[in-house]
């Protein structure tokens, strides 16, 4: 059975992945309507695997006779100055993640709860994976800000995920 406190932080957190989901289907929207759709593409699949993250938290709580309870979700941004500005703002968003799952981590440990601390494991290491793949496409995207040739072959490579 899980803790009150931490059934509640990882009722949080479950909301703080269900608003990755919201946040990067409207950065999608938002890259439709700059014509890339590539990485419109790329983050709806993205926006697809935060949903999953959520999953696995609806599915633990309950796994450990814990109780969800959905909260309302922010409203996200719809507008970006560029697609690069979207990029980057998914990248700060996915550190500030990284932070919420480390005190997630240190709040199991300190409960001495050993299957918590277990199950998030995965979703540091997912971190890990997380900023190190949005690192190097805006590097890229930087890279080809004085290139519309290069920005849509860049879009066009980006267009592949989630259909290979
Ligand atoms: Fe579920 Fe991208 O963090």
């Amino acid at each position: 059975m899980i803790s009150t406190t931490l059934q509640k932080a990882l009722n949080d957190h479950l909301n703080e992945e269900m608003f990755s989901f919201y946040l990067y289907l409207s950065m999608s929207a938002y890259l439709e309507t700059q014509n890339m759709k590539g990485m419109a593409q790329w983050m709806r699949t993205q926006a697809e695997e935060e949903y999953g993250h959520a999953k696995k938290f609806y599915e633990f709580i309950h796994d450990r006779g814990g109780r969800v309870i959905l909260g309302a979700l922010p409203q996200p941004e719809a507008e970006w100055a560029s697609p690069l500005a979207a990029f980057e703002a998914a990248l700060a968003h996915e550190r500030h993640i990284t932070q919420r799952i480390g005190a997630l981590v240190d709040a199991a440990r300190a409960e001495n709860d050993h299957a918590t601390f277990a199950f998030l494991q995965w979703f540091v290491n997912e971190q890990v994976e997380e900023e190190a793949t949005l690192e190097p496409i805006i590097r890229q995207m930087q890279d080809t800000q004085t290139s519309k040739g290069a920005l849509y072959y860049l879009d066009r490579q980006l267009g592949k995920r989630g259909k290979e």
